[in-house]
């Protein structure tokens, strides 16, 4: 049973025809971009902005109608992966790397919908490393700063280089353990000149959807959005 098909799938089911939906980046938002597709080879008159290159190589070959950022007044729908969320909808993303982008359409969205296979929920998020994309000037200050910490950075790699982000940066991950202090971090992160933006998305969403190995697919209502 894939998880993420399922649960992406049911994502797509969210999607009216007439909106502006933010199509997330991963293994998992792949198969809602899929979907979103269908729907709008059945008519659905979608536009849509991509969170990242590669969701948007993807959509553009299914033939959805795409916006660049600057053409975006109002998002009504995100839909995205996460790498773990709390029972808090605190989550951590930027797995891929796609963290900028994820955040500013993220941001835009009346409705954020995070989607996930089970292993994404987690009772304290932080065993996952925590990304943060910084400017190449200036990356090894605070790459010190991050480690003055305690945080034990280290910087992303792809293929023996250094990994680049689709906005030409870097990628610091922390590894910071379950259960780290969210607010102490995320205040310190932004005392630390050359950051564009942390991977921490602290109650963004309006619900998760989560993928099971038993087939079924769990809805979870956030109260407080
Ligand atoms: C991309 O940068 C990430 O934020 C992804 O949304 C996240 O890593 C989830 O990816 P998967 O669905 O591939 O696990």
């Amino acid at each position: 049973m894939d998880m993420k098909k399922l649960a992406g799938e049911k994502a797509a089911e969210y999607v009216k025809d007439g909106m502006v939906v933010g199509l997330g980046t991963g293994s998992t938002a792949y198969h809602m971009v899929n979907a979103v597709g269908e729907l709008v080879k059945k008519g659905y008159k979608i536009q849509a902005i991509p969170t990242s290159k590669a969701t948007e190589a993807q959509a553009r070959e299914l033939g959805i109608p795409l916006l660049t950022i600057d053409e975006v007044t109002h998002v009504d729908l995100d839909i995205d992966g996460v790498d773990e969320i709390d029972p808090e909808f605190n989550a951590i993303k930027g797995g891929g790397g796609a963290l900028y982008r994820e955040k500013v359409v993220a941001s835009l969205a009346d409705e954020v919908i995070w989607i996930m296979d089970e292993s994404k929920k987690v009772a304290h998020i932080g065993d996952f490393h925590l990304p943060i994309e910084v400017a190449k000037y200036g990356c090894k200050q605070a790459f010190a700063k991050m480690e003055a910490f305690g945080w034990k950075p280290t910087m992303r790699e792809k293929d023996g280089e250094l990994f680049v982000t689709d906005n030409g940066n870097y990628i610091i991950d922390l590894h910071l353990g379950a259960g780290f202090d969210i607010q102490d971090v995320k205040e310190k992160i932004g005392t630390i000149v050359g950051v564009l933006e942390h991977g921490l998305f602290l109650n963004m969403c309006r619900r998760m959807i989560v993928g099971h190995s038993d087939g079924t697919v769990e809805i979870i209502e956030n109260e407080n959005k």
